[in-house]
C-alpha cells in the first residue's frame, strides 16, 4: 500500500491501524500497536479508547495519519509527533529542546506525595525541571504545595514556562520558575531561601556519555541526558545545593542511572548534613532512585 495515497472514499480504521502496526514493527518499535493507536487518536482528536467505536475515517485524515506514522517510523519520539506527554495527572507540551518526561520518574511523584503534610503548607523544589513534569504533577496533586522549578537551558525554560502557564487550576500561581544552574549554590540561594524547603525532587542528567542511546533518546537535548563520563557530573555538585536548600528534617529524592547507585549513595553519605540515605529500585527491580534527609 502506498503510504502517501490511501484508497479514495471512506477508509477503515482497523485496516489503517494494522498497516501502521506493521510499518512501526518493521522500524524496530516495540510499542508498535500502542503507538499506532496514539497516532490515530491524535490525528482524529479523540481519546484512544474512542477508536473502538469508530469504523471509518475520511481520506484526508488517513493521509495525515500515514504522514504521522512515517515520522514515527523514522524514530521521531511519539510525544514530539503528538506534541504532548502525559505524566501522572499532568499533560505537558513537549518538542525539540526539552526532555520528554518518562513514566519511571513518576516514582518521585509518589514518593514526594508520601511526605506532603495534610494540614500545613509545604515548600517543594524541583531541580532540573525540564518540561516541569515533576513540579506540575506534584503541584496538581498537592494544593497545599508551593513549588520552585529550577532549570538552566533557555530552550527548556520556554517549554517549562508554557507548561506552567497552561497548567490547570491555580497551579501557575504556586509554581515559580527559576532560571539557574542547579550546581551553583549562590544562584539557587538567591532565588530560594536556603534552609526553607521541606522536599526536593530531581531528575538530573545522569547517563554516562559512553552509553549508547536509542534513536528516540537522541531527540532529547544532550545536556538533559548525559552526566559526564561517570554519569555524576551534575549529581555530585548538586548534592550540597540540595543540603543547603532543605530545612532540618527536610527530605529529597533523586533519580539516577542504574549503574551509579553505589556512587550516588556514597556521594550523598559523604555530606555531613545528609542522613538516612537509601537506594530504591524501579518497577523492574533496577536501582534507579536515592532518597535522604537533612539532619535535624
Ligand atoms: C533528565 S532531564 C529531566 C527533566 C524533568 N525533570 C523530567 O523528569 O522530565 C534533566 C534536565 O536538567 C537540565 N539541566 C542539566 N544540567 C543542568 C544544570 N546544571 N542546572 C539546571 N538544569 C540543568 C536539562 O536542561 C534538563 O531539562
Amino acid at each position: 500500500m502506498n503510504a502517501a495515497d490511501p484508497t479514495p472514499g471512506a477508509v477503515r480504521i482497523d485496516g489503517e491501524l494494522l498497516w501502521a502496526r506493521t510499518v512501526l514493527t518493521d522500524a524496530g518499535i516495540d510499542s508498535a500497536r500502542a503507538d499506532a493507536e496514539w497516532l490515530m487518536a491524535a490525528t482524529l482528536g479523540v481519546d484512544r479508547g474512542r477508536l473502538l467505536i469508530l469504523d471509518d475515517i475520511d481520506p484526508a485524515a488517513a493521509r495525515r495519519f500515514r504522514a504521522a506514522v512515517s515520522r514515527r517510523a523514522a524514530r521521531i519520539p511519539l510525544q514530539h509527533i503528538v506534541g504532548t506527554a502525559s505524566f501522572g495527572p499532568a499533560e505537558l507540551s513537549v518538542g525539540p529542546g526539552v526532555f520528554t518526561p518518562r513514566p519511571e520518574t513518576e516514582f518521585l511523584v509518589e514518593w514526594a506525595m508520601r511526605h506532603v503534610p495534610r494540614d500545613t503548607d509545604v515548600r517543594i523544589v524541583d531541580l532540573c525541571s525540564g518540561s516541569g513534569a515533576l513540579a506540575i504533577a506534584i503541584a496538581t496533586l498537592a494544593p497545599n504545595a508551593r513549588m520552585w522549578a529550577v532549570e538552566r537551558s533557555p530552550e527548556a525554560l520556554e517549554w517549562l514556562r508554557r507548561n506552567v502557564d497552561d497548567a490547570p487550576g491555580d497551579v501557575s500561581e504556586r509554581v515559580v520558575v527559576v532560571a539557574a544552574d542547579v550546581t551553583d549554590a549562590s544562584a539557587v540561594g538567591a532565588a530560594i531561601d536556603p534552609g526553607s524547603i521541606d522536599i526536593v525532587v530531581t531528575n538530573p542528567p545522569y547517563v554516562p556519555t559512553t552509553t549508547e542511546v536509542s534513536p528516540e533518546v537522541a531527540h532529547d537535548p544532550a545536556e538533559a541526558v548525559f552526566g559526564g563520563a561517570d554519569g555524576m557530573s551534575v549529581i555530585v555538585p548538586m548534592l550540597p545545593v540540595i543540603a543547603d536548600l532543605l530545612r532540618p528534617g527536610g527530605v529529597f529524592g533523586l533519580e539516577h542511572d542504574e549503574s551509579t547507585s553505589v556512587a550516588v549513595v556514597s556521594a550523598a553519605a559523604g555530606i555531613a548534613e545528609i542522613t538516612d540515605v537509601a537506594a530504591h529500585d524501579d518497577l523492574t527491580g533496577r536501582p534507579r532512585f536515592m532518597t535522604g534527609r537533612r539532619r535535624d
